[in-house]
């Protein structure tokens, strides 16, 4: 019903040499049939990933994108469109990330999911709390709220044409994963709002967990009915580890 998707958020970290040998590792792994498996770099290096991962099934995504599709006066941004052109089938929108430190909002993210969809390509929409908001209980109503932004113009059946990740903020980079029933609960949360909308649909939307995902608990986190697999950043810059958190999935 729902293929399992594991993806590497390189973020902003490498050089060409590095690139070049993370890709030599990666194109060493045994890679698991039956999942989407895709790879994040900074875009400077999509060419060369997509030169060196040349008959692999791990497939390309930008970690964000302009907030239009069409070409333009708008310096220093990447369309959609020419990610696509660059071999790009997924792109990252709304990561925390581009939300705290760059100001990105629901609103800007909503573009960025439009123009994603309008270009070909998946987004995969990041949804999370803070440590604060999830302190305060208020977990449900900020990735409800996250959710909805994109809902409330795309229904349910313009999201499962991308991907959710759900990350909740204290998790990312900091070794706090959550458990695979913390992060389940709200896995489960997020399908059921979505099945209130569309429950055929729902039931097709992979929402991916993202948070210090790690070799050794990638696994138990998987096993969660509502986990379809892993949004992973430090982990994804080790190929032999990335590549056991893909053969989990
Ligand atoms: O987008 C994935 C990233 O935010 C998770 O990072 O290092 O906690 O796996 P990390």
């Amino acid at each position: 019903m729902r293929r399992p998707l594991v993806a590497g958020n390189w973020k902003m970290y490498g050089t060409r040499q590095s690139v070049d040998e993370l890709l030599s590792g990666l194109n060493e792994q045994q890679w698991p049939e039956e999942v989407d498996l895709l790879v994040a770099p900074p875009a400077l290096y999509i060419q060369q990933c997509h030169q060196m991962l040349e008959g692999s099934p791990l497939r390309l995504a930008g970690q964000s994108c302009a907030f239009q599709a069409e070409p333009g006066a708008l310096t220093g941004e990447i369309s959609p469109a020419q990610l696509r052109d660059a071999g790009c089938e997924f792109v990252l929108v709304g990561h925390s990330e581009r939300r705290s430190l760059l100001g990105e909002t629901d609103e800007v993210i909503c573009r960025k999911f439009a123009a994603a969809l309008a270009s070909g390509l998946r987004p995969i929409l990041c949804v999370g709390e803070t440590r604060e908001q999830y302190d305060s209980g208020e977990t449900a109503d900020v990735v409800g709220r996250q959710l909805q932004a994109v809902l409330d113009t795309f229904g349910v059946g313009g999201l499962s044409q991308g991907v959710v990740a759900y990350e909740p903020v204290w998790a990312i980079g900091t070794g706090l994963t959550a458990t695979p029933e913390q992060a389940q609960d709200v896995h489960a949360m997020i399908r059921a709002r979505l099945a209130v909308l569309d429950d055929e649909q729902a039931r097709c939307v992979q929402i991916v967990y993202g948070g210090s995902v790690k070799a050794d608990n990638a696994q138990a986190l998987f096993d969660m009915p509502d986990i379809d697999g892993g949004l992973v950043g430090g982990a994804s810059l080790n190929a032999d580890e990335f590549g056991a958190i893909a053969r989990a999935a």
